[in-house]
């Protein structure tokens, strides 16, 4: 009888102090949510404490706060861009990338102009309104001249309507001008990381952080729409790694983001030395992921944030998730099946095996499904591309 009583007062302490934890996470989130409302900044401190959380209802808090977030400035749609991997042809050595030029076990292809052409109007004809063209790093004249030519086809082929977005890697400023010229208007450059030290061991000695930022610099000098983004859960990244590459994003005022948790690739040098990763190790990644994008959404608000496909590799509703937390973007794979598994920057990168119509349905039934609209035939510009050009034009 008297242990039955101490132990029905020790539940209800239990419950009591949970029930206070709650209301207290609920206060921070709360507060914090007020203050992204109101269009306060959060202070890094704050910003550090949102993506330390792991109590699952605090997590749930806070992707319902950075949902709210990105209803109130971007809506409910999700944009398409079908990604076309025209070539896995690199001329970079990334220590954590599956398409780094001294890795021999992969089978390089280079797609011809008429490949790409014919993906980008699979895609304008089933109602993408944008592609992104994406390759390893080249920088070659050859290169650089079958891009500009295969620009302007799908720009008069499609009457001007499909949107194109390049990730082509560092160039110089006349190769920016030349290609946005062409008429491609939105550049992705990830900076992968903006610690410097990080930088470093994931790159060899060639590779300089301080080139990436000045190729940012440069296409926003040569009027492209421009995204960057990081990665997130590589060996040896903090919290306060994270912060900074939030802060930064913001500091060069970025249009959009496409970031996305690291995941081994067995034939390379950082990720020979990882064994495949458990589920827990999944879980943790996606995890951070996840409230990557979350406060992302929440300290950057009108940006464009795409959901990377690297979120599927670790869970199958990885890209939905993506979207629940604050992504507004999808980026379906418009690739010819037979080239996909050539582009593997990652291990159990998913979608290989599919073809694009299979990739359109999928990911169009899993959207609907979580209640969001899909943007179909619009560019979806990002709203914050918008507003800096009317300051920039403002007198
Ligand atoms: N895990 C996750 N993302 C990767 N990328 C390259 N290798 C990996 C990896 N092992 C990302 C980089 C690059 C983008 C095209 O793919 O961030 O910018
Ligand atoms: Fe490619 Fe589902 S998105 S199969």
């Amino acid at each position: 009888m008297f242990i039955r009583v101490i132990r029905g007062q020790l539940s209800f302490l239990i419950l009591g102090v949970l029930a206070v934890q709650k209301h207290v996470v609920n206060i921070m989130i709360n507060q914090i949510s007020d203050k992204a409302d109101r269009g306060e900044e959060l202070a890094p401190a704050e910003i550090q404490a949102l993506l330390e959380i792991s109590d699952p209802a605090e997590l749930q808090a806070l992707y319902d706060c950075a949902y709210r977030v990105k209803t109130k400035n971007v809506g409910q749609v999700a944009y398409f861009r079908g990604i076309i991997e025209c070539s896995n042809i690199c001329i970079k050595d990334c220590c954590y990338c599956g398409i780094r030029k001294s890795n021999t076990q992969v089978e390089r292809f280079q797609m011809d102009e008429e490949e790409i052409v014919r993906e980008a109007l699979w895609a304008f004809e089933n109602e993408y309104g944008s592609v992104v063209i994406q390759s390893g790093e080249r920088q070659d004249a050859a290169f650089i001249e079958m891009i500009e030519r295969v620009v302007r086809r799908i720009k008069k082929e499609t009457g001007g309507k499909l949107g194109i977005t390049l990730s082509l890697g560092e160039q110089t400023e006349e190769t920016y001008r030349r290609w946005r010229e062409a008429g491609a208007h939105r550049y992705l450059l990830r900076i992968e990381t903006t610690n410097p030290k990080l930088y470093r061991k994931l790159h060899p000695e060639d590779h300089d952080l301080e080139e990436r930022k000045h190729c940012l610099a440069l296409l926003k000098k040569t009027g492209w729409q421009v995204g960057t983004g990081v990665m997130m859960a590589l060996p040896g990244q903090t919290s306060e790694d994270l912060v900074n590459d939030i802060l930064f994003m913001k500091k060069i005022d970025v249009d959009m983001i496409g970031m996305g948790p690291y995941i081994p690739h067995r034939d390379t040098p950082m990720g020979e030395k990882i064994p495949p990763y458990t589920d827990e190790q999944k879980m943790n990644a996606l995890t951070l992921g996840l409230k990557m994008i979350a406060v992302t959404r929440i300290v950057l608000k009108d940006i464009n944030i795409a959901a990377a496909t690297a979120l599927q590799a670790l869970e199958h509703t990885g890209r939905e998730m993506g979207l629940k937390c604050g992504a507004n973007v999808i980026m379906p794979n418009v690739t010819e099946t037979g080239f996909r598994p050539n582009y593997t920057l990652y291990d159990n990168k998913p979608c290989t095996d599919e073809n694009s119509s299979m990739c359109r349905g999928c990911l169009s039934r899993r959207i609907t499904g979580i209640g969001e609209t899909i943007g179909f035939n619009e560019w979806g510009d990002s709203k914050h591309y918008s507003e800096r050009v009317k300051k920039e034009l403002a007198p």
